[in-house]
């Protein structure tokens, strides 16, 4: 199986809630990759910022392929950063299951979407709260995933907005069953339902799942609630 049918083969067992590895302990990853296997997750989120696309700055390639060694766990790569179809193929190496790109870094959207599924990856488009659905016409058909942000792309811990229900009813209604749908930003005990329910079915979380004091208890009463 190509790392895309495997990440494509995560549908089945969606809801399906994705940790943000962005808040985690940098400085002992592999304990902390550790205690996410053990929370029983399918796949990591993995927040690339450059300090150009987004206000901040996180991480690239080097720890891709460090979690990449450390784990057999698929790996959505969420690229925020400028001109993302120069690093493709870096990230392709790195050993990423998922490459989703801002539909704003991009001017030709088919085409960055068509190298990413060249490199035998699922193909991932993210549109910012602010940014119209529209924008998404006359590409879809080349998306595995759309990631509707509900928060400004940049940050962890900011406050969930209500536009990207609308738009993940939307997308329901009109991308098809061959499109998965994924929400970022502030997804917690209070939002994952309405997600759900908009039709989301990747549901990533950063605070919600690294704040308590157990990854494995707050996983799993996110999961809980998102089997509606
Ligand atoms: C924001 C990132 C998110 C974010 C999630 O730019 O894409 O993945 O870190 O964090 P929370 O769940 O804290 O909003
Ligand atoms: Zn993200």
């Amino acid at each position: 199986m190509s790392r895309r049918e495997q990440f494509l083969a995560l549908r089945a067992k969606t809801p399906l809630v994705l940790p943000s590895i962005l808040p985690c302990d940098f400085g002992n990853l592999e304990r902390e990759v550790g205690k996410l296997e053990d929370a029983g997750i399918e796949g990591l989120h993995l927040d690339v910022m450059d300090g150009c696309f987004v206000p901040n700055l996180t991480f690239g390639t080097p720890i891709v392929a460090s979690l990449r060694r450390l784990t057999g766990l698929l790996l959505d790569v969420h690229l925020m950063i400028r001109e993302p179809q120069r690093y493709l193929d870096d990230f392709h190496a790195a050993g990423a299951d998922c490459l989703t790109v801002h539909i704003e870094a991009v001017d030709e959207p088919r085409e960055v979407l068509g190298q990413i599924r060249r490199l035998g990856v699922a193909s991932g488009i993210a549109l910012n709260p602010a940014t119209p659905l529209e924008t998404l016409e006359g590409c879809l058909d080349l998306c595995d995933l759309v990631l509707v942000m509900s928060v400004p792309a940049g940050f962890g811990g900011q406050v969930f907005q209500e536009v990207a229900l609308e738009k993940l009813r939307i997308l329901h209604d009109v991308a098809g069953q061959d499109v998965l749908l994924e929400v970022d930003g502030g997804v917690n005990d209070s939002t994952i339902q309405r997600c759900v329910r908009a039709g989301a079915r990747l549901l990533v979380a950063g605070s919600a799942v690294f704040s308590g004091n157990s990854y494995r208890a707050s996983i799993e009463q996110l999961t809980r609630l998102a089997v509606v």
